[in-house]
């Protein structure tokens, strides 16, 4: 009978967190403390950041030397030869920084192709010629020189100690070594410090990179200038030459970070700021929120298909219109096309509550103006004055383009696969992109990367993911779960998620998101449903009105959470 009991109370516990519920209906505890809050990919990088703010230094103080610690320790994402976006939101300021590389002088939109127009998809992935001119020197600087508190070489201490001293390798990076040995494997200069002697790093192994710790104390001495002009640009435009790379050492020193203005938008009672062109990340959410909001998307039920149904159905639209995006200069709509209140009316009337419209059905935007694209990695601060970081930055493919830049010690990206190599056809997230991406000298690729910081009275939240095309849809599910149903961050980020991304014309589903009746009563309405492991990664802070400061790392990945003073939530 006891026994009965008993299990009877643990199905209804797997219930309930299955559900997002805690069984008692309290919060489940996290950190918590009011210093300030960092969520990263990777435990020493989030200790950098709670360092720096423990000295006194800011949100971006401590954005930038968790982010500069993940270059060191997350090598699959964290990097210098990347790229990224943040958005910030010092005092009453918020602010985009788009540090996304660009098409190299020398790209052509043809460059992928093989005779018969066919893209020949390894060239956009691997080795340099996939590589955009990297962002990420310039983008930290930047950040830090206009916001920083700190001196700069403070900022970037942490991560020239990890180089220079050695760090240890965690069960997640020993795990990514693994499952990229061929990627690390091609290339002699990648293989040496990630492959010696053929073999991976063991978990718990101690590795130290000298040519980086060299590159970042250089950088901490002289700025971007040190590893965009002189001898490391030298070596980067050498490395990139003997592997059939185009960069050039024109590009890399013409190469400058932009400030945007952020994608503004008002939804559920909060203020959103998230990121404009060249990401489709913010165009996404503002859709999203705002044909939901039209949808009266809040009032229904938490359970059944009713709200997947119409995530699904937003989704569908939200990245129809994505096909029409790129580079802001060469875009066929802009943000104010696609998030004009009379555009969401019209979309939002388009969906039936009841049945899955075809994706073939929706086409993108065709407004008056014209006619008619594992691993990045995402990190959040908030600091004890409610300043806020949401700073996405990447590789694009895990390790990038697998190049390692010999003297320099660092990574060369693959972005230039986010670009259409050939409008129409699908990239590596399955995404069909146009024209208006198409690769063209000096254009930064479309993204969808999403940092996001969101306000209300006194409160604010930083949060994000890597995961490619997931990226806006699973940072959406983790904001409206915060915005619409009041949960806790925990239960925020732990409550499995749902993707759509108009083609394929299917909802992707994480394990336990949908029940069996849900899924029946979906495919009734005319979906189909696929299995994914996950939806996004997301790291998220936020301070509370009463000054409390929480950060959570989605447990779906490697990942650290912690406050000042107080113990870490480690996902290794
Ligand atoms: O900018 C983008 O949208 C992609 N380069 C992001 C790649 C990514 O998230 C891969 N990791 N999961």
């Amino acid at each position: 009978m006891k026994r009965v009991l008993r299990s009877g109370i643990l199905s209804v516990i797997v219930l309930l967190s299955i559900l997002g519920l805690s069984a008692c209906g309290a919060a489940p505890s996290i950190p918590a403390a009011t210093g300030g809050a960092v969520a990263s990919a990777a435990p020493r990088a989030t200790a950098a950041g709670l360092e720096m703010l423990e000295e006194g230094g800011n949100a971006i103080d401590a954005a930038v030397a968790t982010a500069l610690v993940l270059a060191v320790v997350h090598p699959n994402a964290g990097n210098l030869g990347g790229g990224g976006f943040a958005i910030v939101r010092m005092g009453d300021e918020v602010e985009a920084l788009d540090f996304r590389e660009t098409a190299p002088a020398a790209a052509r939109a043809e460059m992928y192709l093989d005779e018969h127009g066919e893209a020949i998809s390894d060239l956009s992935l691997i080795g340099p010629l996939a590589a955009g001119v990297p962002g990420s020197p310039h983008g930290y600087f930047e950040l830090h020189r206009r916001y920083g508190a700190l001196p700069w070489s403070r900022v970037v201490d942490p991560a020239i100690r990890a180089a220079r001293d050695g760090f240890v390798v965690t069960d997640r990076l020993a795990e990514a070594l693994e499952e990229n040995q061929d990627l690390l494997a091609r290339f002699e200069t990648t293989a040496a410090v990630w492959l010696p002697g053929g073999q991976t790093h063991d978990a718990g192994s101690t590795v130290r990179i000298p040519a980086l710790a060299e590159s970042l104390q250089a950088y901490a001495d002289r700025g971007p200038a040190a590893l965009m002009e002189g001898s490391i640009a030298e070596v980067v435009v050498a490395a990139s030459e003997r592997n059939g790379g185009i960069l050039s050492l024109k590009d890399l020193a013409d190469y400058r970070p932009v400030w945007r203005r952020p994608i503004r938008f008002r939804a559920f009672g909060w203020e959103i700021a998230s990121m404009p062109l060249p990401s489709s990340g913010g165009i996404i959410l503002g859709q999203t929120c705002g044909m939901l909001e039209r949808l009266d998307w809040a009032a229904k039920s938490r359970f059944g298909a009713d709200r997947t149904h119409l995530l699904a159905e937003v989704w569908r639209r939200a990245y129809a219109d994505r096909f029409l995006l790129g580079d802001p200069s060469t875009s066929h709509a802009t943000a104010e096309d696609l998030l004009s209140p009379k555009w969401l009316d019209r979309r939002a009337a388009t969906i039936d509550v009841e049945r899955a419209t075809a994706s073939d059905e929706v086409l993108p935007w065709s407004g008056p103006t014209p006619t008619e694209s594992d691993q990045t990695t995402h990190l959040s601060v908030v600091d004890s004055e409610g300043n806020a970081v949401a700073l996405t930055t990447t590789l694009n493919g895990s390790f990038g383009c697998g190049l390692l830049v010999p003297e320099a010690g660092f990574l060369l990206n693959n972005e230039m696969d986010d670009f259409a190599a050939q409008p129409g056809k699908p990239n590596q997230f399955g995404l069909v992109q146009g024209e208006a991406n198409a690769v063209g000298p000096g254009k930064r690729m479309l993204s969808s990367m999403t940092p996001t910081v969101a306000w209300r009275d006194g409160e604010v939240v930083a949060l994000g993911a890597p995961g490619g095309s997931r990226i806006p849809t699973g940072t959406a599910q983790v904001l409206l779960n915060i915005i619409v149903d009041g949960d806790g961050l925990k239960s925020a980020v732990d409550r499995p998620r749902v993707h759509h991304q108009w083609r394929p014309d299917a909802i992707w589903a994480e394990a336990d998101a949908l029940a069996t009746e849900t899924q029946q009563d979906l495919i009734r309405r005319g979906h189909s449903i696929r299995k994914r492991n996950a939806v996004g990664l997301v790291q998220i802070t936020r301070r509370t009105s009463d000054g409390e400061c929480q950060a959570v790392a989605d447990p779906r990945g490697p990942g650290s959470a912690a406050v000042v003073g107080k113990n870490k939530e480690i996902h290794q």
